[in-house]
């Protein structure tokens, strides 16, 4: 019996502490390879003008436009302490010509229809306060044919792969962090749930051992 959902945030990640905290995380899982960017481009998100949700400090965006040629991001986030953080990232990587961080809420993205060859989140979707809200913008805002990936935690993992993932999880103190971000993330059958009652077409849900996948294309 998988425990009922605990919401974690729905105001994102906000404070000096905070932030820097889960930069460093990021930066080492960065380091240690562990980012979604093969993921995202084995899913054909690869060319054009993308949208990442949420991107945090930056990095699977940063590294998607590290190995991409020719390609352009957006990232929005909702955390202004978050979006100085990817900025600076950015520059270190030398990629503030190709990457603009706006600050916003997702619910109500301020993007024209049809604007995004992609869009792509990872880790973000348990923190949105109305998820079927952001399919419908991710649906409004990509062109036609455009793909999207959402990849998050499951919290219906089993409980040594939660305990191995906390274990490997570093800097320690963003541990408590991890639990209450699986403990608000959503099982496969709530998701599909929830995307069956947006207007997003044909999207899959795919469950990993820590997380979930959802891949699809607009008509
Ligand atoms: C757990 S972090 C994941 C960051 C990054 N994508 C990663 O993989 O490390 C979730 C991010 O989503 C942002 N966020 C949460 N709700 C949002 C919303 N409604 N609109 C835009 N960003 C949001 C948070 O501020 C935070 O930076």
């Amino acid at each position: 019996m998988v425990k009922p959902r605990v919401i974690e945030t729905i105001e994102g990640i906000q404070g000096e502490f905070n932030v820097e905290t889960y930069d460093k995380m990021m930066r080492r899982m960065r380091d240690k390879g562990w980012l979604e960017t093969s993921l995202v481009l084995k899913s054909g998100i690869s060319s054009g003008l993308a949208l990442e949700v949420g991107p945090g400090p930056g990095y699977l965006g940063l590294e998607w436009l590290r190995r991409t040629k020719g390609t352009y991001l957006k990232g929005l986030e909702i955390s202004p302490d978050m979006v100085k953080i990817a900025e600076r990232n950015a520059e270190e990587y030398n990629l503030q010509d190709r990457v603009e961080y706006v600050q916003g809420d997702a619910q109500e993205m301020l993007f024209p229809d049809n604007h995004f060859n992609a869009i792509f989140t990872n880790g973000s979707l348990h923190e949105w306060a109305e998820p079927k809200k952001i399919f419908n913008e991710i649906y409004r805002v990509l062109k036609p044919k455009g793909k999207y990936l959402i990849s998050d935690l499951r919290r219906d993992m089993n409980a040594i792969v939660k305990l191995f993932m906390k274990s490997v999880t570093k800097p320690k103190e963003i541990r408590p962090g991890l639990i209450t971000s699986i403990n608000a993330s959503y099982t496969a059958d709530e998701i599909q749930s929830i995307l069956k009652e947006s207007i997003l077409p044909n999207f899959q849900v795919k469950r990993g051992i820590m997380g979930l996948v959802i891949t699809g294309e607009k008509d």
